[in-house]
């Protein structure tokens, strides 16, 4: 009912709107005053973690997405070797798990099938699970060894989005605790982070406040086929979520891309007014890649792309190769994907709603998929 959705058009936009709040909650009594992490619901005892020599991620779809953003993290703040995997491919291989592995599954709704049955697979040969996920007492977190649960509150629209943010918060949160268990980075880096955490929430509605161009872009573009999207670190997990978004709610071509293999393939898709959105990373800091990706926008508008660049706020070298220029705040590297996500979301649900689409129940999806 209207009431529901609290003045807002759909579930969808409403759980946009809620991501500030959302990721708030997520990190909500989970920092001491002294910038520590207790994570007192990950019982799996300190030793297990400091032995732990693996780690690998399993889940589905935009969960599976915020895994292979938290790869990055795990393996930037803890030096632990972290695999990411589809659910539905870990369970009919034959992956190497033993008692040092740890197996995070992501899941908003702790029921999908896929992911509950690679999560038994990985425990049967002794690895520890801990599970990420946004329902209370559902099927994944009682089979795991733990639970960090996320704060979004319900999810109703098929179309994850403040589900997604929150994970993104939990796979953090774990990754600079398992650098605080380990020793491995405990520092100044990790205050500066935690203290970036905090204010993230505000970045978000400021993003929030200022999508009015990306609906205005979204309906210009809503008889066209296809979008593609690039992205580079952890822009190209973003930019798989773009595509994911638009497949899902406006039943369009969408694919995306490391920007780095458009020469091995992709660039050959790109014509004449085709348009590519782009998730430009910081240009602060690793600024190699900044640079690297300035060039693809670049390669692919010389071949005619219509470039929609997603891009920090004071980033001037994107703006001559951008027709269409979507700021974002400022943000350490690993934590842009927060801010970076959300004009994705506007943008796939516009789209939908300009192609007359039910943007909360899409065709041919469920909200969770408790089947094989
Ligand atoms: C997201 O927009 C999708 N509807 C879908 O990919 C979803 O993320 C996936 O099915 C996993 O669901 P879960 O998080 O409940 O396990």
């Amino acid at each position: 009912s209207a009431a529901e959705k609290g003045g807002y058009a759909s579930f969808m936009l409403k759980e946009i709107a809620e991501q500030p709040k959302a990721v708030a909650d997520t990190l909500l009594g989970r920092i001491d005053a002294s910038g520590r992490l207790t994570l007192d619901e990950v019982r799996i005892p300190d030793a297990v973690l400091r032995e732990a020599d693996k780690v690998v991620v399993i889940a589905c779809g935009t969960a599976f997405h915020a895994g292979l953003i938290a790869k990055y993290a795990i393996e930037h703040w803890t030096r632990i070797p972290c695999e990411v995997e589809l659910a539905s491919e870990f369970r009919y291989r034959d992956p190497i798990l033993n008692r040092r592995t740890l197996v995070i599954a992501i899941s908003q709704s702790g029921e999908t099938m896929d992911t509950l049955m690679a999560l038994r697979h990985a425990r049967e040969q002794g690895a520890k699970v801990l599970a990420v996920c946004n329902t209370n007492g559902s099927t994944i977190p009682r089979e795991s060894d733990a639970v960090l649960y996320t704060h979004a509150g319900p999810e109703v629209a098929v179309a994850s989005t403040k589900a997604f943010l929150t994970q993104l918060v939990a796979c953090y949160l774990l990754a600079l605790y398992l650098g605080q268990v380990r020793g491995t980075k405990w520092g100044d880096e990790i205050h500066a982070v935690v203290r970036d955490l905090a204010r993230i929430g505000d970045e978000v509605e400021r993003v929030l406040e200022t999508m009015e161009p990306v609906r205005a872009l979204a309906r210009s573009l809503a008889d066209r086929n296809t979008v593609l999207f690039l992205g580079r670190h952890v822009g190209y997990p973003v930019a798989l979520e773009g595509a994911l978004k638009l497949k899902e709610l406006a039943y369009m071509h969408a694919e995306g891309f490391a920007a780095g293999e458009l020469k091995h393939g992709p660039i050959a898709l790109i014509e004449e007014g085709l348009p590519v959105v782009v998730v430009v990373p910081s240009p602060r800091g690793r600024s190699v890649l900044h640079d690297k990706i300035v060039s693809n926008i670049q390669e692919i508008r010389a071949r005619g792309a219509r470039t929609i660049v997603i891009a920090e706020e004071g980033d001037e070298a994107v703006v001559p190769y951008a027709d269409h220029l979507v700021r974002i705040p400022a943000t350490p590297t690993l934590l842009q994907p927060l801010v970076a996500t959300v004009p994705l979301q506007v943008f796939a649900c516009e789209l939908a709603t300009a192609r007359g689409n039910e943007v909360d129940q899409p065709r041919n999806l469920a909200k969770s998929v408790t089947v094989e």
